[in-house]
């Protein structure tokens, strides 16, 4: 087979990658045959696989579309993933076109169509940082010239733990960038759960993600809901209590209409920092 045209530096074609899989789940284009079997993979098993990332791409439109309706004009996206439909710039400066967007990511690709994208798009800025470092990220001048860290920021980790191990101690990743954030900033989060989850189903992702470039790990939602520990939580949908939700229910207008196979494989959940 021909090598493919185009292939952004540092670009691995021997393995998949979680942001071009995600990119073919969400029917995008930006991905090559090693990403295409992987997914067909796991379709085989998992035929909801298009809802669950449309239905986890809809909880982060309407996390930044309720932060930005809170107030919120600045957003620092880590675990962006490769640009696709409303953005979550697009989402932020329609509510305020002054909103800034810092989009992050530890896969070449996304920085190039990401810069490409976002080229003569004012306040915003995309660079390749890896989660795992928060201060290296934060401290990137890139983040500095963009962020005014004596403002409330919106910390967006959406799609993007489950490929943190807990050797990284995610809890104390987050804590970390929490730190460098004011009071009345906010964490929107999902991260996939296997709940619910036929292990058959199970078996093949873990054997998908654990040839490519980054692993998955699937929590439980204890766990996921304690990510938010000392944060205050707010409610998924009018009339619900604070908490946690399956993606589709989180922000949905119509909850009872929401519920989907997809849905379930995604907690996710907003929070103030007080
Ligand atoms: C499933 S996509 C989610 C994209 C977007 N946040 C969304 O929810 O629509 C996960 C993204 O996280 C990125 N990612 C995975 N591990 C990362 C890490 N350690 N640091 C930064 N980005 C990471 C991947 O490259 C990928 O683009």
């Amino acid at each position: 087979m021909s090598e493919p045209e185009n292939v952004p530096p540092g670009v691995d074609l021997d393995k998949a990658s979680p942001a071009r899989l995600y990119d073919y789940y969400l029917g995008g284009k930006d991905n090559y045959p090693i990403d295409r079997e992987a997914a067909e993979r796991i379709r085989a098993v998992v035929p909801e696989l298009e809802d669950i990332a449309w239905a986890n791409r809809g909880f982060l439109q309407r996390a930044v579309h309720r932060l930005a309706a809170l107030g919120i004009r600045q957003f620092i996206d880590v675990g962006a993933g490769l640009p696709t439909q409303n953005n979550t710039h697009q989402v932020a400066q329609a509510v305020d076109p002054a909103a800034r967007v810092l989009y992050a990511d530890n896969d070449p690709m996304v920085l190039a169509h990401a810069r490409a994208l976002l080229a003569g798009s004012p306040d915003t800025a995309a660079i390749t940082a890896d989660l795992r470092e928060p201060e290296e990220l934060l401290g990137q001048p890139a983040v500095r010239e963009l962020i005014d860290f004596t403002q409330p920021v919106a910390l967006l980790l959406v799609a993007v733990l489950h490929f943190i191990g807990d050797e990284d101690d995610p809890r104390g990743l987050i804590g970390r960038y929490l730190d460098a954030l004011p009071p009345g900033s906010y964490l929107a989060l999902s991260h996939g759960t296997a709940d619910h989850q036929a292990p058959q189903a199970l078996r093949v992702i873990d054997g998908v993600y654990s040839k490519a470039t980054a692993n998955a790990f699937f929590r439980t939602r204890d766990e996921i809901a304690g990510f938010f520990d000392g944060l205050e939580l707010l409610p998924p949908h009018e009339g619900s209590a604070p908490g946690v939700a399956f993606s589709g229910d989180w922000g949905a207008d119509d909850p009872e209409s929401s519920d989907s196979d997809g849905s379930r494989w995604v907690y996710c959940g907003v929070a103030r920092v007080p």
